[in-house]
């Protein structure tokens, strides 16, 4: 399953997941499509991708990449917005997401930043080959290099992967 960039909110049917992180106590889902419908944030300046996985017109896992605003950061990007609907688990599309959204961000950003928060994804981070820093707001940071990009298939464009 390839990730697909998402660029209108509203043509997918985002009930499930928004129901299923609320559940769990999750604000991420809410947030996204507030301030995708509220303009504030569309992940549409240059450099920033919304990606997810669907299945039919249902999202099932999501991820988006902002500009980092963080001075200490000039150039980097920061991964927001990403859950899985539980029964998607373990499957690899949150790896695959994160793939996608490297593969994008090494075109305008030399770093990634994601803020996990007391979320219990720390180890899937770094999992990924992200290190944990002390900074405000930021928990763990990811330099981006070209080089790093590994080509894990034979479909077109999607299959490449920064993880
Ligand atoms: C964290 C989350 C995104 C992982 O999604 P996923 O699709 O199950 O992850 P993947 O299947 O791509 O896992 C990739 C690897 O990370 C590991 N991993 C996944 N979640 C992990 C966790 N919480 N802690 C440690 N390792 C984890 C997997 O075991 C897998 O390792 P492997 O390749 O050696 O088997 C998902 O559990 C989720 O949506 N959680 C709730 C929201 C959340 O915490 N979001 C993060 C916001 S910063």
């Amino acid at each position: 399953m390839n990730p697909t960039r998402i660029e209108f909110i509203d043509a997918y049917d985002w009930t499930d997941i928004l129901r299923a992180s609320l559940a769990e106590g999750h604000n991420m889902i809410a947030r996204l499509l507030a301030d995708f419908r509220g303009g504030v944030n569309r992940f549409d300046v240059p450099g920033e991708v919304l990606y997810a996985h669907l299945s039919g017109q249902v999202v099932v896992a999501v991820a988006g990449l902002n500009r980092e605003f963080e001075p200490s950061y000039p150039r980097a990007a920061r991964i927001r917005r990403l859950f899985v609907l539980p029964e998607y688990r373990g499957l690899g599309l949150a790896c695959s997401l994160v793939g996608e959204l490297s593969r994008c961000a090494v075109l305008h950003f030399d770093t990634l930043t994601v803020n996990v928060g007391k979320l219990d994804a720390r180890g899937f981070y770094e999992r990924l080959g992200f290190e944990a820093v002390q900074h405000p707001g930021i928990t763990h940071v990811k330099e981006l290099a070209p080089e790093h990009v590994v080509h894990t298939g034979t479909e077109s464009g999607t299959s490449q992967s920064l993880v």
